[in-house]
């Protein structure tokens, strides 16, 4: 199989990289969206499933992770797939002896059919991308980039409880500066119109403004807030994230601004809607109190957490040309 350079989706998944929201339409995601649904059924009816069987997933995590390493893990073997799995390469893999990341993926493509990888530094992922010969590479986060499985898993979340993805109103909250999550979500949301985002962060946190330009640009309407009294009663979903302790230089600046924005029971009493979903792609570290976890809008620990599994499964079927 020929390596295929990293491109717009346009209707074909089939070996393609996964690098970034920007590669979807909205035709390929509401493709990928029906498969997610099929992929649910299979899961949650634990329908054994040969979608996968023969084939093998590296999954390569230079930084931690639990959700997205456990969901990409689980997703392979709900398939009948198998995975090789890389945690910390830098202490388990030769990399520690100094191997190349061109080579590392060229070794890893040797024995398996596609690489799942997690690394700190922006652009890597698409380094990787670059270097693999014959299998495609799915970014499953490149430092403050993009993250844009966490992105698909998000967008699900919010069509199955809307039935769509235009005319929202959502609240994006936390280290916006930062979060890829967040990037990754704004590019896919942008999609699609009249979508509306209070941006609501301490200003050392702020969207930069490159982002933000491009983002507007892209059509989406960014009210940038500086308080939670400024949060729109009519909102169709909270977005929070953490503070990336992981970005700071100095544990200072993290202390000043951690947790300034906190989702408490009163905060939603007071400013969420009826029908308001509050989501976060976690983990957590304080930035939403664990009582609000039994109001039924918090899908964070629910259909969120588990769309992640079911939208992975979905990804690697047709991007292994499986569906
Ligand atoms: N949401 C997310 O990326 O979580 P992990 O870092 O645990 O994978």
């Amino acid at each position: 199989m020929d390596k295929r350079t990293p491109t717009a989706i346009n209707g074909n998944f089939k070996n393609k990289d996964i690098i970034s929201l920007d590669q979807f339409s909205p035709k390929d995601l509401s493709f990928l969206f029906k498969v997610t649904k099929k992929m649910k059924a299979i899961a949650v009816n634990a329908k054994p499933s040969d979608i996968l069987k023969g084939n093998i997933v590296t999954l390569v995590f230079y930084e931690p992770s639990s959700r997205t390493f456990g969901s990409f893990a689980g997703a392979v073997k709900q398939l009948g797939g198998q995975t090789i799995e890389i945690q910390d390469p830098q202490h388990f893999s030769s990399v520690s002896k100094g191997e190349t990341l061109e080579d590392t993926i060229r070794v890893f493509e040797a024995y398996c059919d596609a690489i799942v990888i997690r690394h700190p530094v922006v652009g890597t992922v698409k380094q990787a991308a670059d270097a693999a010969f014959f299998v495609p590479i799915i970014n499953a986060g490149d430092g403050i980039g993009e993250h844009p499985t966490q992105a698909l898993l998000d967008m699900y979340t919010i069509y199955e409880k809307f039935g769509k993805l235009d005319h929202l109103t959502g609240v994006m909250a936390g280290d916006l500066l930062n979060g890829r999550t967040v990037h990754s979500l704004m590019r896919g949301l942008s999609l699609y119109k009249n979508t509306t985002l209070y941006l609501l962060s301490p200003k050392e946190l702020q969207l930069s403004r490159e982002e933000l330009q491009d983002c507007t640009k892209r059509g989406l309407k960014l009210i940038e807030i500086t308080s939670e009294k400024d949060i729109p009663k009519n909102a169709d979903f909270w977005y929070w994230t953490r503070v990336q302790k992981e970005r700071f230089k100095a544990m200072e600046a993290y202390e000043k601004v951690k947790n300034k924005f906190v989702v408490t029971e009163k905060l939603v009493t007071e400013r969420a809607g009826e029908n308001t979903i509050i989501m976060h792609p976690l983990p957590r570290v304080g930035e939403i109190e664990t009582t609000v976890d039994q109001d039924p809008r918090a899908v964070y620990l629910r259909s969120q957490i588990r769309n992640g599994m079911y939208v992975r499964m979905a990804l690697l079927a047709l991007v292994l040309g499986k569906i």
